[in-house]
Parts: structure tokens; C-alpha cells; sequence
């Protein structure tokens, strides 16, 4: 069933209050709840709709006496009487054998939730929308030591959350579990305990994340002057878990992954990503909270605007530079990606028929991107007093993208009304930049397609010695066609769309001669990474066609990376080859079908190349990171450096060298980074010797199927030989997408010629619905790319996905996925 936002109607009732009772039971959890309910003078009507899903009703009552409705499969429908009244039910469900994962379900003897977004309506009948919010007081009775729900415990197992929250921000944990505590002292003296819950054994694992916890608490104070609103904050980890983690009020769910760490088991982008989605979902406290979304469609207003409050938090935490190639890079894979493909929509969609295939790389990076640009248009102190007025203004209530663009409106005096096009508009806009040289000006004419969107494009002018003439400048795009122009006595260099300033595809007149200028000269560092990286996509272009591989662009990476004077972390980005996925769309935008194994070995010169030409500095920089090992991102930024030249090094060496970083590396940086530079030089033994000294560990060995994969020669035959091990467990999402994931990321194997990729993922996407159709449907998009490969494989890819698409008893999550990529026939 199509939901579309111009079908929005406000709720018929509204709720005062809600008290639940769970007596658990692994097969028969009976849940009793009463909600006192008050009609909705907006929207008045004597009959009430409440969602239910998997309910068994034991019995139910409106203002203690029965009723005899009878639920259908998604629902109950009563009739009411038009003033306020208390509903009361008991139901019956069952937590152990719920694999999706969705609702109240179990994991390792663990009892928890997942309620967003239409999670709740599996837990007991509920106008299981956003936009009603209510307290409610939880009691949890069974034998389990830890039983934890949102808000301050009452007593034991008794939880009371004062602040009113929409349902799919209830949460529930019991188990047999420890903390690791803390606490921190909000700047107006509010004294809050802080507890990372987790399975006996994993307490050591806990620190790096309580740091990042507390950082967290104080950058939001300092920031954006949110400070934390209740006596407790609660983190549990939990092994089987859809997505990253989830802002409960005052009860965050954490994908263990995404929490557990220490140096011997996380490699340094494990911290960094466990410290942006601690940040994220505490962040969440306030943006998705306490300010909440009206309806499903209004998704970004918490999502993008998280995203974008963690990314400049990291960006505070670790340096600026590096973290915005880091999330651009993210942003082109992903969203880019998507946007280019049949999966694309707009960051505020209009219609979906299944909400859980939204939480996508547009609605999440995109929608930051959108709210970095208004911050640049408006400027950061104009920026700060909307966030005010937003939080002012909008505290206690589920919002629109209208009430968030009036808020800068009203904060500004800007009109937005053009700027608005971002949230409706799907698909990457496409700017040219030409420029001409005239009588000492320089002009420089922008264009794009209709309808014009508003993108600033940051630019900064370079003389001919390296010297910045103008600095950083943002020229704000409104129009098809515009040109600027500057005085320029000396014809300078162009630096464009400096700090990445708009999502958007940037062409140019190509100046390889311009490109390696900038590598050498640019002071913003995304576009001096940007002209290295573009020049790399066309030697690879090249390269491709049968060229070797051009020297100068050998010479002016070998200049960068052994330029002791720059920060390692951006010599580390420099070094990395575009992926050839990347790699793949970029040719087909420019018209060429991208071959997958002929991209592969071209990537491979490259490599090849540029170990060769760095001969001579390898060991150098291949040489141990000194000091005693910490998390921070100096020693992060060196180690990575460090990984990419042994990689290099092992093209020389057949791996001489990585064998030995291998067997005496004391962290999981340099353990994976050896064990990969082995395995892209053939050397498996390696990976033996790692299983059997990791077999144990859950969260390590998902990195040992995800590197089999990755760096296999031939990723499907490995694929089928790894879902027969032991250790293989495909309803558990990690380990799920740990190999198929993997097999997505392996371009070449995945698209192998004869189609073995796409058959192995097919089966293993039809296997998996049933049990987890979340995960299932998300890992489709693999296919998302089908329409830029060539006819046989376009073929074979559909023909996959048609298999799918008849299924008896396909989940919707994965039925609308298949349909709308069965959909793009652009060739
Ligand atoms: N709101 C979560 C976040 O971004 C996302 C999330 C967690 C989620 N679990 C989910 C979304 C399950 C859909 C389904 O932090
Ligand atoms: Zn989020």
C-alpha cells in the first residue's frame, strides 16, 4: 500500500498518558497496557484506529468495560466515546521467536527493542505514529538482574519517562548484564549517571566509548547549548541488531559493533565510527527528542540535521580537512550512487510503501549536506540563532520541513522558497564551471539544469607562484546561467567548490596541467584531495584503454606522499585509488560501458605503479608509528599511512614485510592492514592464522569473512565456500552483510561475466526474507547499479532480480526494493 504525504491527517486522538506492564516470557511475553486517551479537537471522530501487528489479544476494555471488536491483521478499530476515556488490553507475544528483529525480540538470552520506525505496533496496540506523543511509566517483571526502560527507574525494574515521546522511541532491555558507569555534571549542575550495559566479558570494552559519550554531552553544551534532561543515560549493546544504533529517550540501543572497542580488537576507523554514532544518537536527545517529526516523510528534519551536528563534531574532534574528504567520499559512494540509480528520491520523499527502506543514504548524508549549505548561505552566527529559535520555538513537538525552513526564514529574513527545491528535488545536480581571461578579469560561467536549485560554490584564486589572491569566496548559484566576475591582472588558477559546498557534479574544461597545480598548491585541503583525485580518475580512464600509467601523475603523488611537512591522514586519502565502483559510474556518465574485470586490472597497474615509483621511500614509510598506541587521530593518521605503503610494499615484496607487521602487530589497524596488503599479493595463510587466533570473538571474526571476500580473486566461488562454515550465521545482520556486503563491495567479483555474484546474492536476499526482510531489502541495492553494465550482464542481473520478485510470500521491504530497481531500463 502506497503512503504519500498529501494524504497527512492529524490524529484523532491525542494521548495523556501511558502505563505498561511486561511479565516476560521468551514464547509468551504478555503485555498489559493502559492509555488514557482524549479526543483530538482538531480532528474529532467516534471511532479510533490503533495499529497491531503479530498481537495475540487476550482481552481488551474502554473504560473497564470489554469490548468485542476484533482485531484484523494490522490493526484494531474502536468505536469511542467523545470525551476522554482509558483503554486498557493485555496481549500475548513472543520475543524469541521474533527474527526480524523488530518489536520486542531476543538476542543471546537478552531481551530488547527496536521500535522505529513502525516497530511499537508488535509490542501492543497504539497509534503507533510520531506525531503522538505521551509519558509513560514502564513495569518490567521477570527474573532477568537488569531491566531497563526510558526515563528514571522508579523503582526497581519500574521506569517513569517525564518527557512526552512518540512510541517508536520506546525501549525496553532486560538480561544479564554489566555496566561500565560514569558520570558527568551538565553545565547548569545536573548530576547524570552514565551506564554502557553489556554481555559478561565485555566490560573492557567499554571505555573509548564512555569517552566519546562524555565529549558528546560537553561539544553540545558548548555548541548548540543543549544540555542532557534526565538523571540517567543508558547505552546498551546488543549483538543482532538492524542498523548502527537507536536514540531511545535515555536508553540508546547500540549495535555491539558500534560500541565495544579496545586497541587489540578495533581498528582505528572502528573508534572513529563508534565515537560519530555515540555523538549521533546522543545528539538525537534534542534533534529527533525532543523536537520529533510530524509524520515518516519528515524523516530528514531529525536524520540529516544529526548527521550533520556529528559530522561537525568530528569534524571539532578531529580536524576539519581530513573528516570532509572522509564524508565525501561516504557521500559519493553511497548517496551519489543511489541518486544516480532507480533507487533515487528526494531528501523528503512524497510517497513510500515501506517506511524502513527510507532510512537511505539521501534522507541521512544528503539531508546533512542540505543543512551545511543553508549554513553557509546564512552564515554560522545566523546559523546559530535559528537553531535557537528552532529549539525554542518547536521544544515538545513533531515538526515539519516547512516549520524548519520558517524557523531560518523568520531568524534570517531570507526567502527560502527557492532553497526549499532541495528537499523535493530528487537526483545529483549537475554544474558546469567554464572560465575566460580577458583585459586583467577573470569570468567564470556557472550553469545548471532547470529547475534552478540555489548552490553555493566556494572558490579561491590561486596566482601562478601558489599564492592565494582571493581567498575562500562563495559565489551563490540561482540561475540556470551566471557569471562572476574578478579582477586579475595575472591569469590565475581556479580552486572550485572548495570544502565540497554543494552536493552537486562539478564539470570542468579538463586541465590535467590545473589539477596537479592544485595537488601541489590548493590550501583547502578537499579540493588539493579533489584535483589529485580527479587526475587519478583519468590515468585510470586511460589506463583502461591501454595507456601506461602516466608519469607525471606517478611523480606528483610521490611528491605528496613522501612531503613530510603534510598531515599523514591526508597523504593516507591521497594514496587510495579511486574504487572502482566509483570508478564504474563515472565512465558510464560519460557515456562508456564500464567493463568490471578490465577496471580491476587497470587499478591494479596503478598500484603497481606507484609501488615502483615509490620504491625507494617505502621503507620509510612503512616504518612503526612511534609512541604507545592511542586512539587519537595523529597516531590514526600515521598508522594509515603507514597501511597504505605496506600494501604498496607488498607488490614489491610479495609481502615480506606485511608477514612481519602481521605476526608482532599489538593493535587491529595494523593486524587488518598487513593481513589485507597479504591477501591482495595472494598470501591466504595469513588469514588462517587470524581465524584461529579470533575464532572467538564475534565482532573480529565479521572482519575476517568481510576480508576473505573483499580481497578474493574470485569473490563467489569464496562466498560459497564461506556460507558453509561453521561460524557463517546469516540471521545475524552482521555477520550477514560481513559476506554479502563484502561480496557487493568486490565490483569485479560481483559482477563476474557469468553472473555467479548476482546469483549467490539472489539466493541468499530470497533465504533471508523471511527470517529478516529489513536487512534482506537494504542489502538489494546491491543491484541498484543494473542499468550502467553492459547488456549481458544488465540481463543477468534482471533476470535475478525477477527471481526474486516472484517468491511466494515476499516481505514488502524487499518486494517494492526489486520493483523499483526492476523499473530503471535506461539503456
Ligand atoms: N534512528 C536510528 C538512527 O539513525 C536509525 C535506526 C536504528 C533505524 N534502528 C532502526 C531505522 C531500525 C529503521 C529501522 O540513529
Ligand atoms: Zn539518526
Amino acid at each position: 500500500m502506497t503512503v504519500r504525504l498529501a494524504d497527512y491527517a492529524p490524529p484523532s486522538h491525542l494521548i495523556e498518558h501511558v502505563d505498561l506492564s511486561f511479565r516476560l516470557d521468551p514464547q509468551a511475553t504478555r503485555v498489559l497496557s493502559t492509555i488514557r486517551f482524549v479526543p483530538n479537537p482538531a480532528a474529532p471522530s467516534a471511532t479510533l484506529r490503533l495499529n497491531g501487528e503479530g498481537l495475540t489479544l487476550i482481552a481488551a476494555s474502554i473504560d473497564d468495560a470489554p469490548i468485542a471488536d476484533v482485531p484484523d491483521a494490522t490493526g484494531l478499530s474502536l468505536t469511542v466515546p467523545p470525551h476522554p476515556f482509558t483503554f486498557r488490553a493485555e496481549v500475548e507475544i513472543s520475543p524469541a521467536t521474533n527474527t526480524a528483529l523488530e518489536g520486542l525480540y531476543m538476542s543471546n538470552g537478552m531481551y530488547c527493542t527496536q521500535c522505529e520506525a513502525e516497530g511499537f505496533r508488535k509490542i501492543t496496540f497504539y497509534p503507533d505514529r510520531p506525531d503522538v506523543m505521551a509519558p509513560f511509566r514502564v513495569r518490567i517483571e521477570g527474573d532477568l538482574p537488569v531491566r531497563l526502560s526510558n526515563g528514571d527507574e522508579v523503582a526497581p525494574g519500574e521506569w517513569h519517562d517525564p518527557w512526552p515521546k512518540p512510541a517508536y522511541l520506546f525501549a525496553l532491555v532486560a538480561g544479564d548484564l554489566v555496566a561500565h558507569s560514569d558520570r558527568f555534571v551538565t553545565r547548569s549542575g545536573r548530576d547524570v549517571a552514565l551506564n554502557i550495559w553489556v554481555r559478561k566479558g565485555d566490560e573492557d570494552r567499554c571505555a573509548y566509548a564512555m569517552d566519546a559519550l562524555k565529549r558528546s554531552m560537553a561539544w553540545d553544551e558548548r555548541v548548540y547549548g543543549r544540555e542532557y534532561d534526565l538523571s540517567v543515560f543508558n547505552i546498551v549493546a546488543v549483538d543482532d541488531f538492524n542498523m548502527g544504533a537507536m536514540e531511545n529517550k535515555g536508553l540508546n540501543i547500540f549495535n555491539s559493533k558500534y560500541v565495544l572497542a579496545r586497541p587489540e580488537t578495533a581498528t582505528d576507523e572502528d573508534f572513529a565510527r563508534i565515537e560519530a554514532i555515540i555523538a549521533h544518537e546522543y545528539f538525537h536527545n534534542w534533534t529527533g527528542n525532543r523536537i520529533t517529526c510530524r509524520d515518516w516523510f519528515q524523516l530528514c528534519l531529525k536524520e540529516g540535521l544529526t548527521v550533520f551536528r556529528d559530522q561537525q563534531f568530528s569534524s571539532d574532534e578531529r580536524g576539519e580537512g581530513v573528516k570532509r574528504i572522509e564524508d565525501v567520499l561516504t557521500l559519493r559512494a553511497r548517496q551519489f550512487r543511489e541518486d544516480a540509480g532507480p533507487l533515487s528520491h528526494p531528501v523528503r520523499p512524497a510517497e513510500y510503501e515501506e517506511i524502513n527502506n527510507f532510512y537511505t543514504a539521501t534522507i541521512y548524508e544528503k539531508g546533512a549536506e542540505v543543512i551545511r549549505m543553508l549554513r553557509l548561505l546564512v552564515g554560522p552566527e545566523a546559523y546559530d540563532r535559528a537553531l535557537d529559535l528552532y529549539f525554542t520555538r518547536h521544544d515538545g513537538q513533531a515538526c515539519t520541513i516547512e516549520d524548519w525552513l520558517t524557523v531560518f526564514e523568520d531568524a534570517t529574513g531570507r526567502d527560502l522558497t527557492q532553497f526549499a527545491r532541495w528537499y523535493t528535488e530528487a537526483g545529483t545536480p549537475a554544474v558546469t564551471m567554464s572560465e575566460a581571461w580577458q583585459d586583467g578579469k577573470l569570468t567564470l560561467t556557472l550553469t545548471q539544469a532547470a529547475p534552478a536549485m540555489v548552490i553555493p560554490v566556494a572558490i579561491g584564486l590561486l596566482a601562478p607562484d601558489g599564492a592565494e589572491v582571493l581567498p575562500t569566496t562563495v559565489l551563490e548559484m540561482t540561475e540556470a546561467e551566471q557569471s562572476f566576475t574578478f579582477d586579475a591582472p595575472t591569469r590565475p588558477v581556479v580552486s572550485a567548490l572548495r570544502g565540497f559546498s554543494a552536493p552537486v557534479l562539478l564539470s570542468r574544461p579538463d586541465a590535467p596541467e590545473e589539477r596537479a597545480f592544485l595537488l601541489a598548491h590548493d590550501s583547502d585541503p578537499f579540493t588539493r584531495w579533489e584535483a589529485g583525485r580527479s587526475l587519478g580518475k583519468s590515468v585510470m580512464a586511460n589506463v583502461i584503454l591501454g595507456d601506461g600509467v602516466s608519469t607525471k601523475w606517478l611523480d606528483a603523488l610521490a611528491r605528496l606522499t613522501t612531503d613530510a611537512s603534510l598531515d599523514p591522514a591526508f597523504r593516507a586519502l591521497s594514496l587510495r585509488l579511486p574504487a572502482e565502483d566509483d570508478m564504474a559510474r563515472t565512465l558510464a556518465a560519460a557515456g562508456t560501458v564500464p567493463d568490471p574485470e578490465a577496471l580491476h586490472a587497470a587499478r591494479g597497474r596503478m598500484a603497481q605503479a606507484l609501488a615502483e615509483r615509490l620504491a625507494d621511500d617505502l621503507a620509510d614509510l612503512c616504518a612503526p608509528v612511534p609512541g604507545a598506541w592511542s586512539p587519537d587521530a595523529g597516531q590514526a593518521g600515521r598508522r594509515a599511512l603507514r597501511m597504505q605503503a605496506l600494501a604498496l610494499h607488498s607488490r614489491l615484496d610479495g609481502g615480506a614485510v606485511a608477514q612481519q607487521v602481521f605476526d608482532r602487530a599489538d593493535n587491529m589497524t595494523e593486524e587488518v592492514g598487513a593481513l589485507t596488503a597479504l591477501l591482495e599479493v595472494g598470501v591466504t595463510a595469513a588469514a588462517d592464522t587470524f581465524l584461529s587466533r579470533w575464532r572467538h570473538d564475534r565482532l573480529v571474526m565479521d572482519k575476517w569473512f568481510t576480508l576473505n571476500v573483499l580481497h578474493a580473486k574470485d569473490a563467489p566461488a569464496v562466498v560459497a565456500d564461506l556460507i558453509r562454515h561453521p561460524l557463517f550465521d546469516a540471521a545475524n545482520p552482521n555477520r550477514f552483510r560481513a559476506v554479502f556486503g563484502a561480496l557487493a563491495a568486490n565490483h569485479a567479483g560481483f559482477h563476474r561475466a557469468d553472473g555467479a555474484g548476482y546469483r549467490l546474492m539472489a539466493d541468499a536476499l530470497i533465504a533471508l526474507d523471511p527470517v529478516n526482510p529489513q536487512t534482506a531489502a537494504r542489502v538489494s541495492s546491491a543491484f541498484e547499479g543494473v542499468a550502467i553494465y553492459d547488456a549481458a550482464r544488465q540481463a543477468r542481473m534482471r533476470e535475478e532480480l525477477q527471481r526474486i520478485a516472484v517468491t511466494p510470500g515476499l516481505s514488502t521491504d524487499l518486494r517494492e526494493m526489486v520493483a523499483r530497481m526492476l523499473k530503471d531500463r535506461r539503456n
